[in-house]
């Protein structure tokens, strides 16, 4: 590793203050379990638009307890299985704000939220039965992104930036030749970055599509370069159209980077903070 992280992360925060920033949204007087609202921030994806929250999993003041409340049984057996208090915490937190968040675009109580999930694991919102609406969630340490979009097929991915042992490694087994060579292009002081770029494109695009990684990583290429714009570059199959994806480069913190997939062109990027 030929940097410190603390000056990966200075080098990300220059470039942060040229990216699209999140907002925060605060729900007022948020009970968890039922409230109507409207708040704008609440308004349901349109047509043109990507919704994308970001929230922290280990703040404090989070209520557990009321969150807990919101999840159904198997969420709750999900939860009695993580080893480590730690990881439980966060996943009641992820899933009650997700559950908070859908309930207040809705008008429904966070409890009332229902998922599907398909044979590949992707979950989609069965309650509330809706037509347009579709989600997907990732985390990373106590980050959690949420996407939403108006039914359009979306994935999103975030990876907090930390040092990578066996980086090139790692990038020869999941990368196609043609990131493994643009990452290779790539000033040793960005590489960092560069590989989670990379890494959460990837997994935005495989998430929206929703096979996970029953979609061979190396079977497309993404764009990698810091300096260079979010984009599937090339997808194996010459009857998919890697023109019709967008991915958009995300920056939900100093020390994280994702991405959001969707398979649909010039969409507005709404970015808000879950606190
Ligand atoms: C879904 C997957 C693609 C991503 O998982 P991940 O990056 O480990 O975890 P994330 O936090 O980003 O995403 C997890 C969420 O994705 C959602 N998800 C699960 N399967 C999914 C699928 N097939 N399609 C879309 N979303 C899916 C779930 O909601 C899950 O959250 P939950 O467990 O709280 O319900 C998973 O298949 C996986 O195992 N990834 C391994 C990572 C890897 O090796 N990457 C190679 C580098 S490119």
């Amino acid at each position: 590793m030929h940097l410190t992280l603390r000056r990966v992360h200075r080098r990300t925060a220059k470039r942060e203050a040229r990216e699209p920033a999140f907002y925060i949204s605060t729900p007022p007087a948020s009970p968890y379990t039922s409230f109507k609202m409207a708040d704008p921030a609440f308004a349901l994806p349109s047509y043109d638009e990507i919704h994308v929250w970001s929230t922290r999993l280990d703040d404090p003041k989070s209520d557990v307890g009321r969150l807990y409340e919101t999840l159904t049984p198997d969420e709750r057996d999900r939860a009695a299985r993580f080893y480590f208090e730690k990881h439980r915490r966060r996943f009641i937190v992820g899933r009650g704000i997700l559950r908070h968040i859908i309930a207040c675009y809705f008008g429904v109580g966070a409890a009332q939220i229902r998922f599907d999930y398909s044979l590949k694991g992707k979950p989609a919102l069965a309650e509330p039965k809706v037509e347009n609406f579709s989600c997907n969630l990732s985390h990373s340490g106590d980050l959690a992104l949420y996407a939403f979009s108006d039914g359009a097929p979306i994935g999103v991915d975030v990876e907090i930036l930390r040092p990578v042992e066996d980086m090139d490694a790692i990038a020869r087994r999941f990368f196609s030749s043609l990131e493994c060579d643009m990452l290779q292009g790539v000033p040793a002081a960005d590489r960092i970055e560069a590989f989670f770029n990379c890494w959460t494109r990837k997994e935005a695009y495989v998430k929206a599509v929703g096979l996970g990684l029953w979609i061979p990583l190396d079977s497309f290429t993404v764009s990698v370069a810091p300096s260079e714009p979010a984009r599937l570059v090339q997808l194996r199959s010459p009857s998919d159209d890697a023109a019709k994806w967008s991915i958009h480069h995300l920056r939900p913190a100093v020390d994280a980077v994702g991405a959001v997939a969707i398979p649909s062109l010039n969409r507005k990027l709404v970015l808000r903070q879950f606190a």
